[in-house]
């Protein structure tokens, strides 16, 4: 069975959603029933549910507030992976680790390899790239994934954002200077359930792994193709229009180049990513048929 933390997520979410569907034997443990910084309460955890394998899931995501709230960045981002991964290596399970592009500090030209160094430019970064090093350091026996730009039915993130504001503005002003791709939870959640029994099967599977989905574009561009795809059922139609990075400033630095270079997850696994668009026009419809259903009680 798979034990995995941050079970409120987005990718929490997808996973249990996933693992479900296939009849895959899971528990997805919440942040309030288990804080990854609690050695205790992941031991106890290890113990109840005597896992084959684990996932962390879990994770400090509010990228600004990560600036001045850099303690629970810390718990999440750094502490807690290492407490998973020691608790792991005791127990002889292997682990999947969930990580960023904001390790990066996006000054290359071209996607981002496994093989790039590290140079986070941000306080979450930094605590991200700490919980990889905690991680490759206490377990052997272990993937890291490092994704980006991830969205969901679930939770908060820039497709539901931009969804919510075509709702009332006539124009949508978005950054279009930064460049990746639109991950949705759930094809991420395929990845780890595919490499999941590989990885058990193989230590020397272990290592460190970029997985998006295909194709890149901007946010500019991924908020386009949101309005596009809502229009014809909204009704409504705003421009999105660009901007830079320097028109909104945030607390936090982002890459300008989130690009991953996918290739080494692709030829270790066999599992090829959907182009990003195909994820993004099937989660914008999901949400807006959601949002216009009448509520069966009041039909
Ligand atoms: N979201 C993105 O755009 C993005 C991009 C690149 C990589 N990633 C990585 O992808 C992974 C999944 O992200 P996501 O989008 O699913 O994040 P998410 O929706 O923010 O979910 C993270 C979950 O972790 C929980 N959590 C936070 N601190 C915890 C702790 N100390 N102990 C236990 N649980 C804790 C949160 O609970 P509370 O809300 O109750 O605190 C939340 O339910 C993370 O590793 C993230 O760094 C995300």
């Amino acid at each position: 069975m798979i034990l995995v933390f941050g079970g409120n997520g987005q990718l929490g979410q997808e996973l249990t959603r996933l693992a479900a569907a296939r009849a895959i034997p899971m528990h997805a443990l919440p942040h309030g029933e288990a804080d990854i910084a609690d050695s205790n309460a992941v031991a106890a955890a290890l113990a109840r549910w005597k896992p084959e394998l684990l996932v962390n899931a879990a994770a400090y995501t509010k990228v600004d507030l990560a600036e001045t709230n850099i303690e629970e960045a810390c718990k999440g981002n750094e502490l807690g992976p290492g407490v998973l991964a020691g608790a792991c290596a005791a127990a002889g399970i292997p682990m999947v680790h969930v990580s960023t592009d904001y390790v990066f500090d996006g000054s290359k030209p071209t996607p981002y390899r496994e093989t790039d160094p590290v140079c986070p430019i941000s306080a979450y970064g930094r605590s991200k790239a700490a919980g990889e090093a905690a991680v490759r350091g206490t377990l052997k026996h272990h993937v890291i994934l490092r994704t980006a730009w991830v969205y969901s039915e679930f939770g908060q993130n820039f497709l539901k954002t931009m969804l919510r504001l075509a709702e009332t503005r006539d124009e949508l002003r978005i950054v279009a200077d930064q460049h990746g791709s639109p991950t949705s939870a759930r094809e991420i959640a395929e990845a780890i359930l595919h490499l999941a029994p590989l990885l058990s099967r193989d230590q020397k599977l272990s290592g460190t792994y970029h997985f998006t989905a295909d194709g890149f574009t901007t946010w500019h561009g991924f908020a386009g193709r949101v309005v596009e795809i809502a229009a014809p059922m909204t009704g409504r139609n705003p421009r999105v229009i660009p901007i830079t990075t320097a028109d909104y400033p945030t607390p936090a630095k982002r890459p300008v180049n989130s690009r991953l270079d996918c290739r080494r997850f692709v030829q270790t696994f066999g599992f090829t990513p959907r182009h990003w668009t195909e994820s993004v026009d099937a989660t914008t419809r999901t949400l807006v048929a959601a949002a216009q259903r009448v509520p069966s009680h009041v039909a």
